[in-house]
């Protein structure tokens, strides 16, 4: 503790007394001193003895000039220069401030709209008719296009067809699986766009899983074919010793061509197929349970947010939108902006961490790395690299490699994998709505310019925040022009909309 009297000014006469005394101390001898002084060894213990006065002196002196000094050479603490680095307080503020400023918005909300959520308008999204379940019906009928590619797969590891034969077998499953769903979509008014969309992100996920399965097995025939020619044993699966000795049952080619091993891949959290992928020793049932919570507690979520928050705003833009009154669709947009950055956070978290974690623990799948710190980036690249890292795992291995190795540029392949890209997203959204408007594409080959100037322009901090407000404000402004072009192209003349609106 700190004595009271380490802040008494410290007066001259008393400074004085100190130094005349420590002086003295040293000068003159003590008591006894003088007698000892003619014998070596009382000589040395007294040369001790005063070298121990002198640095207790010196100590003293220095404790005295502590006391006496109260500044030091240093920053502030904000000032970038100090390295000061612990916010959680300014952390925990931002939390307050946000619980707050949404309270007043929900309270807001409230007393305008009263309770809008209805779980019942939620089955309605998904089906127009309870007896006519047409994206089921499509998802039930995705099971053909596996079989055709297990059966073209064992085809070719018996030899029976060419690899030329088997490449236009693949060609034609998967221009298929993206094109009859669309098909469907477009055709059957009895789907809805919610159904719509379901179905194609089901086929969408199997035409990659289906390319990447191709992949993995062509390359596991060309090395058993090196093998052979080199009679070496083939570096694609593991050796028979390690088979044995490990816990885990390793599976080799052609071994793998079972339907028990492509529906594993099929249901697996991950894009990219391996013979043997990592397993987890057991299921842990209370990860499952709390897994399966969070899921179910975050759709109810993301479904009441829609309907109380989102659905309100969206409503209200239409008409500065149609007026094109700029600056009440600024603050339309920003006041979507909150709500819309919420509901894709949630997603995030609810997809990526809850439902992934729950089907990879359910199916002991072992690689868990569904996401990497995504909000620490700096840069675009950074992002696209780090918030879906089955995509991404699957552009690097699939295409972006591929491409580079066929000696394409960096640059070019990078712009070809944000065409497909931005291609799917286009698919994803205007194929349900039965509407090609372009903007989610524009929206992801915007990506590419976005992320030089980032990377040219700002970095540290400046780049993290050009990062968020690229997420905050451009998603919405995709959602808006959606809805827009949908608003006037299925509901214009529409007198009972219009006036809702
Ligand atoms: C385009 C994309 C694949 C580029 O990824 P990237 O990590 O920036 O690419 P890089 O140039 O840094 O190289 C990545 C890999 O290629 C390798 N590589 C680079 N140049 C190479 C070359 N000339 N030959 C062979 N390999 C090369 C690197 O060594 C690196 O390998 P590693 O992963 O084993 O370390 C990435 O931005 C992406 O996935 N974009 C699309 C994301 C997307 O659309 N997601 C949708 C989510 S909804």
């Amino acid at each position: 503790m700190i004595d009271k009297d380490d802040f008494r000014p410290i007066t001259r006469s008393r400074r004085r007394a100190t130094i005349t005394n420590a002086k003295s101390e040293t000068v003159k001898p003590r008591n006894g001193e003088t007698a000892a002084a003619s014998d070596p060894k009382a000589r040395e213990s007294l040369t001790k003895n005063l070298q121990a006065q002198l640095s207790e002196d010196n100590k003293r002196k220095c404790d005295l000039y502590d006391k006496m000094s109260c500044h030091k050479l240093q920053e502030s603490m904000l000032s970038s220069a100090s390295s000061f680095k612990n916010y959680r307080g300014i952390l925990n503020w931002c939390v307050v401030m946000l619980v707050l400023s949404n309270a007043r918005l929900f309270l807001e909300n409230l007393l305008r709209y009263g309770i809008l959520v209805d779980p019942i308008q939620v089955v309605s999204l998904f089906l127009k008719n309870p007896y006519s379940w047409p994206a089921a019906c499509l998802v039930i009928v995705s099971n053909v296009f596996i079989l055709v590619a297990l059966y073209t797969e064992r085809k070719l590891a018996m030899g029976l067809i060419s690899e030329k034969v088997g490449l236009l077998i693949y060609i034609f499953n998967l221009t298929v699986v993206l094109c009859f769903p669309m098909v469907v979509v477009l055709k059957l008014p009895s789907i809805t766009p919610v159904g719509g969309a379901f179905a194609l992100g089901v086929y969408t996920i199997l035409f990659l899983k289906l390319y990447s399965y191709k992949d993995v097995n062509r390359w596991c025939r060309e090395r058993t074919k090196v093998k052979a020619r080199s009679l070496s044993r083939s570096l694609s699966c593991p050796s028979s010793q390690s088979a044995s000795s490990g816990i885990q049952s390793y599976v080799s080619y052609p071994g793998n061509l079972s339907l028990r091993d492509i529906y594993y891949f099929v249901f697996a959290p991950t894009l990219c197929y391996e013979l043997n992928f990592p397993r987890s020793e057991s299921i842990r049932m209370g990860f499952l349970l709390r897994r399966l919570f969070e899921m179910l507690l975050l759709t109810q979520l993301l479904v009441g947010l829609t309907q109380q928050w989102m659905v309100p705003i969206i409503r209200s833009s239409m008409k500065p939108l149609q007026e094109m009154d700029y600056s009440r669709m600024t603050e339309r947009l920003l006041r979507l902006a909150v709500p819309n950055h919420f509901l894709w956070l949630i997603f995030f978290y609810s997809f990526f961490h809850s439902s992934m974690n729950f089907v990879a623990e359910l199916l002991r799948f072992g690689d868990r790395e569904f996401y990497r710190d995504w909000w620490n980036s700096e840069t675009i690249t950074y992002f696209w690299q780090n918030w879906n890292i089955p995509v991404h795992k699957w552009c690097l291995r699939h295409f972006y490699k591929p491409l580079l190795r066929r000696g394409a540029g960096k640059l070019l392949s990078q712009s070809a994998v944000f065409f497909a890209s931005a291609f799917f997203h286009e698919y994803l959204v205007s194929v349900p709505l039965r509407m090609f408007r372009l903007w989610a594409f524009m929206g992801m080959m915007a990506q590419l310019p976005l992320a030089w100037f980032v990377a040219r322009f700002l970095r540290g901090n400046y780049g993290n925040a050009a990062v968020w407000l690229s997420l905050i404000i451009g998603q919405p402004i995709a959602v808006l022009m959606y809805v827009h072009d949908y608003y006037v192209t299925h509901y214009q003349d529409d007198p009972t909309v219009t006036e809702a609106l």
